[in-house]
């Protein structure tokens, strides 16, 4: 009889080879293949092969049921998931090794500890006094945590079963977790996938919200090769500036929510507190009257941010300039540099270029544009840009300046905040803005080249363009 087939199949990319290698040609990843049985189950000798069952096909018009949600006790990551925690669904939170996922998650199970509901914490990494310890700093060894240190997955579901379901466990970290039902070694992509396996068909049967808490590896990714992301319902990520005290959480991918919201952590000596208005957090340690700032009026998900941008343009040493971006796109700034030189008359050909998000942000929004621009003319003017000045708008290859969504709620928090001009693009005129705030249109992004690198002439040409009737 034949021998049963087996392939070999590379678990990072699914690339199928004919024999085992350390490294899979398709990816370059190493150590990814596994052995698979290929061969499909022979049908049993003189019956004919099953019938599909029937089932019901329904329509897209039925009543949906709004997940059932709880509160963790922790605002700014109810946002993040979309208004709490999901009855029965399964969280993972990654982040670089002390950036501080165990402090948030044994908050989070405080919190709801507080609230009387029944939170466990399950610790793979640390003893059972570590995690006290932690608790002790934060305040909170009084609140009723159940709490282990434990490692097999086996073990802690059956543990997990017994008496009146928990509302919230939290498994810290999901690469210590171990399962009797594949023979690999802890912490493989094998076991981490069959450990999450088990315990996510713990929470749906139970209606337990599960956390699980990954370190990312050196490369960025959760748990070696994305191994988990696509089996769990949420996928938080906790990031932060090593220098700084912020922390941003953001999801990466939400089966019930948005994906763009995050949550603002400051850590203290007493734990992670949450930072309900970011914006003034951000802005709190500006150096006013510096040439190559601009403060930029931006969106994450509903929320408006102000953050400043820091440009510094300066004369190069080197055969090729250097571009150096922390916080932003390196290939919007790419854009940018090229439409200062091709419509704006601005030569960067022989300087260095660095642009910085104050404050450890990251910024997505091709809105920044006008803001980053406005940063770098100014440093390389060496005039500084006004202090009561925000900016946003996005600029097109044309080197002309676009509208961005939600220009009403930027103008609103730029007021709240206390400035006093907005340089916007031409459509944001239309929407309502606080009276305290006076708006300059720019059509196109050498207009204000010119106002900032020559305020007088910026003025004339303004001038002109009245006259002309534009
Ligand atoms: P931790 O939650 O252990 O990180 P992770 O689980 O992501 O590895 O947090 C580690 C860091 O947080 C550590 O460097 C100390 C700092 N920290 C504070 O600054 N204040 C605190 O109250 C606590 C508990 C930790
Ligand atoms: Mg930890």
């Amino acid at each position: 009889m034949a021998r049963a087939a087996s392939t070999f199949i590379c678990q990072s990319c699914g690339a199928v080879h004919r024999r085992w290698q350390g490294k899979c040609d398709a990816c370059g990843a190493w150590n990814t293949i596994a052995e698979e049985s290929a061969a499909a189950r022979p049908p049993s000798p003189g019956r004919s092969p099953r019938k599909g069952r029937l089932f019901a096909l329904q329509s897209l018009a039925g009543e949906a049921q709004e997940a059932p949600r709880l509160s963790s006790g922790v605002a700014e990551l109810d946002r993040v998931v979309g208004g709490g925690l999901v009855r029965g669904s399964v969280l993972l939170v990654g982040g670089d090794p002390g950036i501080g996922k165990s402090t948030l998650l044994v908050q989070v199970a405080a919190a709801l500890a507080q609230a009387g509901e029944r939170a466990v914490y399950i610790s793979g990494e640390e003893a059972v006094a570590q995690v006290r310890l932690r608790a002790d700093r934060l305040g909170l060894a009084s609140a009723a945590v159940e709490l282990a240190a434990e490692t097999s997955v086996e073990d802690i579901v059956a543990t997990l079963s017994e008496g009146r379901p928990p509302r919230l466990v939290v498994i810290d970290s999901i690469q210590t977790m171990w399962t009797n039902a594949v023979e690999s070694a802890p912490g493989t992509v094998t076991q981490v996938r069959g450990a999450t396996e088990a315990l996510i068909r713990f929470a749906k049967r139970s209606g337990t919200a599960v956390i699980l808490v990954g370190h990312v590896t050196k490369e960025g990714q959760i748990a070696g090769p994305r191994v988990i992301e696509h089996m769990v319902d949420a996928v938080l990520s906790f990031e932060g500036e090593g220098a700084h005290q912020f922390r941003i959480l953001r999801a990466v991918k939400n089966r019930f929510g948005p994906t763009d919201e995050i949550g603002v952590f400051e850590m203290t000596g007493i734990g992670l507190c949450e930072v309900p208005n970011p914006s003034e957090l951000f802005l709190s340690e500006r150096d006013l009257g510096a040439p190559g700032t601009a403060v930029f009026a931006g969106i994450e998900g509903t929320r408006p941010l102000l953050v400043e941008i820091q440009a510094l343009v300066a004369p190069s040493a080197l055969g090729t300039p250097r571009r150096a971006v922390v916080g932003w796109d390196q290939s919007r700034l790419a854009m940018v540099l090229a439409v200062l030189e091709a419509h704006c008359g601005v030569r960067l050909g022989g300087h260095d270029v660095y642009l910085n998000v104050a404050g450890g942000l990251r910024i997505q929004e091709p809105a920044a544009d006008l803001a980053a621009a406005a940063a770098l003319v100014s440093s390389l003017a060496g005039a500084p840009l006004p202090a009561d000045a925000v900016y946003f708008g996005e600029v097109s290859l044309s080197g002309a300046v676009r509208p961005v969504p939600q220009s009403a709620a930027r103008l609103k928090e730029a007021a709240k905040l206390g400035f006093t001009r907005a340089i916007v693009p031409e459509a944001a005129r239309e929407d309502p803005a606080d009276p305290a705030l006076a708006l300059t249109t720019v059509g196109a992004l050498a207009g204000l080249v010119a106002e900032i690198a020559s305020p007088d002439e910026g003025r004339r040409r303004a001038e002109e363009r009245r006259k002309v009737g534009r």
